[in-house]
């Protein structure tokens, strides 16, 4: 049996153990008189692995608008994404997050949103994102406001690590949404109904108004579909029956929760905030609770901020840019029109690691996820980054053709 699987497997062993030992001390001989007698050229190969590998973990996928959903009285909106070959677009851990990359003006620039829909839709090729107003927002005003049905958006493989491990996670999880930190558990809700994932999710949404509920409706079929999917409210600024009112707390969380569960969180930085105190109270062990975090927001108080020179050395070219202290060099490189790839813009992927020659800077602990040997050399993720004094810099070569 065994020495016909080693046959299949064209493998020969000599009776002789000494002949053993001198082909495979002959080996690297002969290997070098093939190279040396080979042709000289290319050798041009589709390899059916590196093909799922690329389809995958693509850099980024060209996706075109098929259609805009209206979702709530804050105006937003899910822009209904579908590959623009047809082809089936890249499968996504529900909880994962897209970095959508396009110029807007003179700037070139990325977000990652969460993705909104079941994974199954990759399959017809397609994707959800949802986008809520922000205020001040450049990005999400240019998504909400310009982009129309027909127009193509460059879309970044799936990634990050804000999804359910029956490996490291209990299957019971507890989500804290607030407003649009819902769009990663709805996508995994989609996915326990679908039959993708195997976990129970007790989602507790927070909102302001009942009439603010991002996803309501669908969160309502969903619960009709599922036993494994349960949802409670909870409004801060309006009292109706069938709803919890004020703050999402520990108490509120015991009184839903089952006995063992990984607590989910993601919302806007102010929940956070607000859930570290009330986490401690639960007594969770630390691997029990996720955060998602998007984004690293920094603002003085009093809106007060300095603007310093950045020098930015990107291959050949270098470029002289303002940078304000209380927006990251990425903001400050993207207002520039300079390309710089980035992703989770919260210091995760390390997409966006360029090398600090000079000047001081401030890296908030809760972002700096860098090695310790990128911490010794120098080495920062920009979109975490913020200057204290002028600042030269080299940053990578921008990674998409968005003219
Ligand atoms: S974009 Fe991910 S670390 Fe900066």
């Amino acid at each position: 049996m065994k020495g016909e699987r080693l046959k299949k497997l064209k493998v020969r062993i000599s009776s002789f153990s000494l002949k053993d030992m001198l082909n495979f001390k002959n080996l690297p001989l002969r290997r070098d008189k093939a190279i040396e007698a080979a042709e000289d050229k290319e050798i041009v190969a589709d390899f059916p692995i590196n093909n799922n590998a690329r389809a995958l973990h693509p850099d980024y996928q060209k996706m075109v608008v098929q259609g805009i959903i209206d979702r709530d009285s804050l105006g937003t909106k899910t822009l209904v994404l579908k590959k623009a070959d047809g082809s089936a677009a890249a499968w996504f851990r529900p909880g994962q997050y897209v970095s959508l990359k396009m110029k807007i003006g003179s700037s070139y620039v990325s977000r990652p949103y969460s993705v909104s829909s079941s994974p199954k839709m990759t399959r017809d090729g397609k994707i959800h994102v949802t986008v809520r107003p922000k205020e001040g927002g450049f990005v999400s005003k240019h998504l909400l406001e310009d982009v129309k049905v027909g127009d193509s958006l460059l879309v970044s493989g799936p990634d990050g690590q804000f999804y359910h491990d029956p490996l490291r996670d209990s299957s019971n999880v507890v989500a804290i949404a607030g407003g649009s930190g819902i769009t990663p558990f709805i996508s995994m809700a989609f996915a326990i109904r679908d039959g993708i994932e195997d976990f129970n999710l007790t989602i507790i949404s927070g909102s302001r108004t009942g009439d603010s509920i991002l996803f309501r409706k669908e969160l309502e079929v969903l619960q009709e579909e599922t036993d494994r999917v349960k949802v409670v409210h909870v409004l801060s600024e309006e009292k109706k029956d069938g709803f919890e009112h004020g703050f999402i707390t520990a108490d509120l969380i015991k009184k839903y929760a089952p006995e063992d569960y990984s607590l989910f969180i993601c919302g806007p930085q102010g929940l956070y905030t607000h859930m570290d105190t009330e986490v401690a109270k639960l007594g969770l062990p630390a691997r029990r609770v996720r955060r998602e975090i998007l984004g690293a927001e920094i603002r003085a108080e009093d809106g007060a901020f300095e603007t310093y020179t950045l020098k930015v050395i990107q291959g050949p070219q270098v470029f002289e840019i303002p940078a304000r202290s209380d927006e990251s060099l990425l903001v400050a490189i993207e207002r520039g029109g300079i390309m710089a790839p980035s992703k989770c813009r919260s210091g995760e992927c390390g997409w966006c690691r360029s090398k600090l020659l000079s000047g001081k800077v401030f890296i908030p602990c809760s972002h700096d996820s860098r090695r310790q040997k990128d911490r010794e050399s120098d080495h920062i993720h920009v979109c975490v980054t913020f200057p204290q004094s002028d600042i030269v810099l080299e940053i990578p070569r921008g990674d998409y053709p968005v003219d």
